[in-house]
């Protein structure tokens, strides 16, 4: 649907922004849901955060999702940051009210969380979590299993001090383990999850033998190129259930959209073969 004079304005702040699927993802529910709007990808360079950000009421957006490398440097340029998103440190949805005021808020762990619950296989509370990685992602993750009601998160890193931090800032539910002794996280855990790019197109492999997990826990990748990580390969090879990371995108852009556009939509089948040939692009 062309939108009119009067559509309801969003869109996606990062630098580059080009290879963001956001636009694709947000004007596939537009049309779907025949909503007057548009969702425009805004190359913004980090010498102008400040001043672009500031100009999106003056022009009408009703806010915009950010990404790389913007998502920590605009929280100062925020007039305010819902907890979740201090929390996790770091926004990725800037919702302006009627008064022009930015609200920054962060759907990540929604999206990890939601990719996770609508597999259907797996129960936040049975069990531990083992998580690879400490990075940005990795707070995301961290926060929604916390929230989720995980009663323990292993959490391995190769520089150990990041995992330490986590543990340190997030609480007595994370428990840092040395990048050594990642396979003995595996033991007796409901979800492994990686969060670092390692298994990415491009990237190493995540060297992880499977051997102590249980042949019933969740394995999730957040990595969604390639879809079929080697991580997830292996695990269905033993029978592990798989969740990909291509949920955790979707599920995430569901609630920014719904702020701007005014309805919630949905992740199925028709949105991720969508995506999925979009990517394949
Ligand atoms: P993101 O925001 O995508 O999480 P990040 O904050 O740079 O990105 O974090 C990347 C994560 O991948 C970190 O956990 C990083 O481990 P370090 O903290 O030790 O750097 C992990 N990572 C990246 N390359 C890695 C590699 N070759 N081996 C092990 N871990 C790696």
């Amino acid at each position: 649907m062309t939108p009119s004079g009067a559509a309801r304005l969003a869109g996606v702040v990062g630098w580059p922004v080009a290879h963001s699927r956001s636009p694709r993802l947000h004007g596939f529910w537009l049309d779907r849901h025949g909503i007057d709007g548009a969702y425009v990808p805004l190359a913004v360079h980090p010498d102008n955060l400040d001043r672009a950000i500031r100009a999106l009421p003056a022009l009408g957006f009703r806010g915009v999702n950010v990404t790389v490398p913007h998502k920590r440097t605009v929280m100062p340029i925020c007039d305010r940051i819902d907890p979740l998103a201090d929390r996790i440190g770091a926004v990725n949805t800037i919702v302006a009210g009627v008064d022009g005021s930015l609200t920054g808020s962060n759907t990540d762990a929604f999206g990890f969380v939601e990719n996770l619950r609508q597999s259907g296989e797996w129960n936040p509370a049975g069990g531990s979590a083992a998580v690879i990685g400490a990075g940005g992602a990795a707070r995301a993750v961290c926060v929604g299993l916390i929230d989720a009601g995980v009663p323990e998160i292993r959490l391995v890193n190769r520089t150990e001090n990041r995992a330490r931090a986590l543990a340190d800032e997030f609480g007595p539910k994370i428990h840092a383990m040395p990048w050594a002794r990642r396979e003995d996280s595996l033991d007796g855990a409901t979800l492994l999850v990686n969060t670092t790019s390692l298994g990415m197109t491009g990237q190493p492999a995540l060297e992880l033998t499977l051997d102590a997990l249980p042949a019933d826990a969740v394995v999730n990748d957040i990595v969604y190129a390639p879809l079929e990580t080697d991580l997830l390969a292996a695990a269905r090879a033993r029978g592990n259930p798989v969740v990909d990371g291509l949920g955790m995108l979707l599920h995430q852009a569901r609630p920014a959209f719904e702020a701007w556009f005014g309805v919630m939509p949905a992740v199925d089948d028709e949105t991720r073969r969508f995506i999925l040939a979009d990517l394949g692009k």
